[in-house]
């Protein structure tokens, strides 16, 4: 071992010698700089273990050196591990700070003089303000600082870049109230700005786009959600010449749309939306020839139709008018969509727009379609078979509308298909092998809710591998889908009330490591679950209402929500159960054939939000152990055969709204902190209908605020 260890150093050592006599050796002096910067990091990654010794510098980790003056030019030290992760449809939070950096920025940074680029992106600089120091470094022309935990306000004397091409601050807590951004109209060679999540004062939005007017190469402009309320309705001399890119969103701007934007005449790319925009949008636009993509939606544009005027975009690939206000029949709109923009246009997006009527089969002509959302809207009739047309199809979404025809065959052939997404529709229709015959690509079915049957034979061996499975109240059963074997990358399961009357087979429960969520509730399913789960990552689970029996199972450590409640489990509720799952919120073993007593590791579970234990056979003396139980708001342990006192602890509980204790054999004097109870609302015993809200963790399907 020793031996192959020596062998590889002397191999590295050789390896960095031949590189080193092409590549540049580092300044002392900015070698020296670099260390006194690692100084100031926290690294528990150690991702910075290459910079240290005498090496040459410009082969550490993350540092640039110019070839010819042998100057560090470059730092990126970005930090790429995502915040939350997009996994079929939901999202998942990474953890912060792995492989982040910390600590502070040392000012030694300003000895490497002559850098050009600084990425520090993607660390976690907990509540550092951005350092001022950094506008000495006056060769910078790349400045990223994004996603990286600064607070405060941003020091104005980065006006002093005056190099500066790109400067992206966006997603901090960051803020500038200056009043009239001169600092930033300094910036004379930005090309591109990126504050979005930046704060600025919500009366300073003239002045802020004034003072980037006088930015002659200004490419992009990314002011997405800070907090602007108003933009200049008259820019007296525009320059804006090379503008691309401008990004408004989620703001709450109530305005018209400016007249000076229909002058943009290079944007391609403008996003309007979450805002409060309204009048009509003006046929000027048409006028923006170069657009490839148009926002405009979530806003209050008085606008009763797909204007017009989108018809000659003829560049124009996306396009979102979510959240208008149509009211009309979608067949109206042929004429805006048989123009050029039928040839260009990849992704339409219409969702809450009260469209009403049929799907019409021109939708089936706009033939490089990639993305058509069409969710929550009054659209009834079928699923047009034009729609096999779209053979470059990747998302199909028609959820929440009230389609009650068919689903024609045809879209099994529609083999860049990502995401399927019938749900929440009237579909008395019977899904067969045909219909998933050519979708290979398929990570995302999504049938919930409609009365529709899943008709595939027990040998069927799908030609997808999916993510994401959610089916719920369609006709799956009486047998348990065998072609789930396949499946073994799963990362949501919804399964329930499907119709399934079987015993849940062995290898269902080895299926995946990778599922999150897993809902097979209300159907009847028996038998007992392996002690030992492959289901490691899981965090929601709800097999409810079913016929499992056989001891509790435990499920992995980051479990959240369980829901085992009307089945016929027995035996004891496990001693450790708070240690084995400390972050549960939600759990309900109602309605079970469990005995023994109630274990007190149910307090560990600091983060608790409801625990139901009725309808079952436990005894003995309730736990005492409540006080650090702070979120905890509901408690049902009616219906057991529970003896003793009420314990003191329980009414200490600052959030509990609601505590059901009868049907037991409790006795004593009610203890005096019971009087503390008295201001919460009184609720109905019975099952646990109404979930608490929780907060600290991100619900499936949101996206969590960064
Ligand atoms: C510096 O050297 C690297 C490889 O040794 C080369 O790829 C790069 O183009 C050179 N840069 C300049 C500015 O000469
Ligand atoms: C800044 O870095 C992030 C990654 O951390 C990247 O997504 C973003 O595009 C960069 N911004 C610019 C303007 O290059
Ligand atoms: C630029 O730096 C000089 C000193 O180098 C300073 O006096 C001046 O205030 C700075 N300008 C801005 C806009 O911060
Ligand atoms: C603008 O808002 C800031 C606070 O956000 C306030 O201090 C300032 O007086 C306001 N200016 C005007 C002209 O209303
Ligand atoms: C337009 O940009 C030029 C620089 O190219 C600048 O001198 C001029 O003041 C700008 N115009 C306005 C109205 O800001
Ligand atoms: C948006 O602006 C309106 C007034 O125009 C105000 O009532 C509302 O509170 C603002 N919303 C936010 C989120 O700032
Ligand atoms: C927009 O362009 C038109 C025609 O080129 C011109 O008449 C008008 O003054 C311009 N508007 C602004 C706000 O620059
Ligand atoms: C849009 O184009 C038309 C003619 O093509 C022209 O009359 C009109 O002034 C233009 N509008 C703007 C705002 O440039
Ligand atoms: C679908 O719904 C529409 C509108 O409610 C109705 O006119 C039509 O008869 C329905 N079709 C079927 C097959 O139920
Ligand atoms: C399901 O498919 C089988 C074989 O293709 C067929 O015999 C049966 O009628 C189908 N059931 C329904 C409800 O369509
Ligand atoms: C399921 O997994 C467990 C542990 O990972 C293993 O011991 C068992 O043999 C597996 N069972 C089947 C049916 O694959
Ligand atoms: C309990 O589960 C059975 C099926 O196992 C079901 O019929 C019954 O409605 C369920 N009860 C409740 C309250 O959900």
């Amino acid at each position: 071992m020793a031996a192959i260890f020596s062998l590889l150093q002397v191999l590295l050592l050789v390896l960095a010698l031949q590189h080193s006599a092409v590549a540049t050796n580092c300044k002392e002096r900015e070698r020296h700089a670099l260390l006194e910067l690692k100084k100031g990091f926290k690294d528990p990654s150690k991702r910075l273990f290459s910079w240290e010794g005498q090496e040459n510098c410009c082969m550490w980790e993350g540092v640039q050196c110019d070839n010819k003056t042998e100057n560090v030019i470059g730092l990126d030290l970005r930090n790429t591990v995502s915040y939350y992760q997009e996994v079929g449809d939901l999202y998942i939070i990474s953890s912060r700070l792995e492989g982040s950096l910390g600590g502070e920025i040392s000012s030694s940074l300003i000895h490497l003089q002559h850098l050009k680029h600084l990425d520090l992106s993607g660390n976690y600089f907990l509540g550092e303000t951005i350092p001022s120091f950094i506008s000495q470094l006056k060769e910078l022309r790349y400045l990223n600082l994004s996603r990286a935990g600064f607070k405060g306000t941003i020091p104005s004397c980065l006006g002093n870049l005056s190099s500066l091409q790109t400067l992206d601050l966006s997603n901090n807590g960051v803020y500038q109230y200056e009043p009239s951004h001169q600092w930033l109209s300094h910036l004379t060679s930005l090309r591109h700005l990126v504050v979005s999540g930046v704060t600025f004062s919500s009366n300073s939005s003239t002045s802020l786009v004034l003072a980037l007017n006088k930015l002659p190469s200004l490419v992009e402009i990314s002011l997405s959600d800070c907090m602007l309320e108003s933009i200049p309705l008259f820019i007296p001399s525009l320059n804006f010449s090379f503008l691309s890119i401008l990004d408004l969103s989620q703001n709450n701007i109530s305005s018209f749309m400016p007249g000076w934007f229909f002058n943009l005449s290079r944007l391609e790319y403008l996003d309007l939306s979450s805002n409060d925009f309204h009048g009509r949008v003006s046929h000027n636009l048409a006028n923006m020839t170069s657009l490839k993509s148009l926002n405009l939606g979530v806003n209050d544009f008085s606008e009763d139709a797909i204007p017009e005027s989108i018809g000659s975009l003829c560049n124009l690939d996306t396009l979102d008018l979510s959240r208008w206000n149509i009211g009309k029949r979608f067949a109206e709109f042929g004429g805006v969509f048989s123009g050029c923009l039928r040839n260009s246009l990849t992704h339409l997006h219409l969702s809450s727009a009260s469209l009403k009527g049929i799907i019409p089969d021109w939708i089936g002509d706009i033939k490089n379609l990639q993305v058509l959302d069409l969710s929550n809207n009054f659209l009834y009739g079928s699923v047009p078979s034009s729609l096999a047309r779209l053979s470059s199809l990747q998302e199909l979404i028609l959820i929440s509308n009230e389609l009650n025809g068919t689903v024609p065959e045809e879209i099994g052939k529609l083999s860049e298909l990502v995401n399927l997404n019938l749900a929440g529709n009237y579909l008395n229709v019977v899904l067969s092998e045909t219909h998933f015959a050519e979708l290979e690509k398929l990570e995302i079915l999504f049938l919930s809710d409609n009365p529709l049957v899943f008709n595939v034979s027990s040998h069927w061996n799908p030609p997808f591998i999916l993510k994401t499975l959610r089916i719920s109240s369609c006709s799956l059963g009486p047998q348990f889908p065998t072609w789930l074997q396949t499946q073994h990358e799963l990362h949501a399961l919804d399964m329930s009330d499907v119709g399934i009357a079987d015993t849940a087979p062995i290898w269902f429960w080895n299926l995946t490591t990778k599922l999150f969520s897993l809902d097979l509730s209300h159907n009847q399913i028996e038998g007992t679950i392996p002690k030992t789960l492959s289901f490691r990552d899981i965090f929601s689970v709800d097999l409810s209402s079913n016929l499992f029996s056989g001891t509790l199972p435990e499920f992995g450590s980051i479990t959240r929500e369980l829901d085992l409640s009307n089945n016929t489990f027995s035996g004891h509720i496990p001693a450790n159960i708070g240690e084995r799952m400390p972050y549960m919120f939600y759990l309900s073993v109602s309605t079970n054939k469990l005995s023994g007593r109630v274990p007190s590791s149910l307090c560990q579970m600091k983060g608790m939000g409801a625990v139901d234990l009725s309808k079952n056979q436990l005894s003995g003396e309730l736990p005492d152990c409540w006080l650090n139980s702070s979120a905890l708001q509901i408690l049902d342990f009616s219906n057991n055969n529970v003896i003793g006192g009420i314990p003191e602890s329980i009414c200490d509980m600052p959030s509990l709204t609601s505590l059901h204790l009868s049907n037991n054999n409790l006795s004593g004097e009610f203890p005096v902190s019971l009087k503390k109870c008295c201001h919460a609302p009184a609720t109905q015993p019975g099952p646990l209908t109404d979930r608490p809200h929780q907060t600290g963790w991100t619900p499936l399907g949101a996206r969590p605020q960064i």
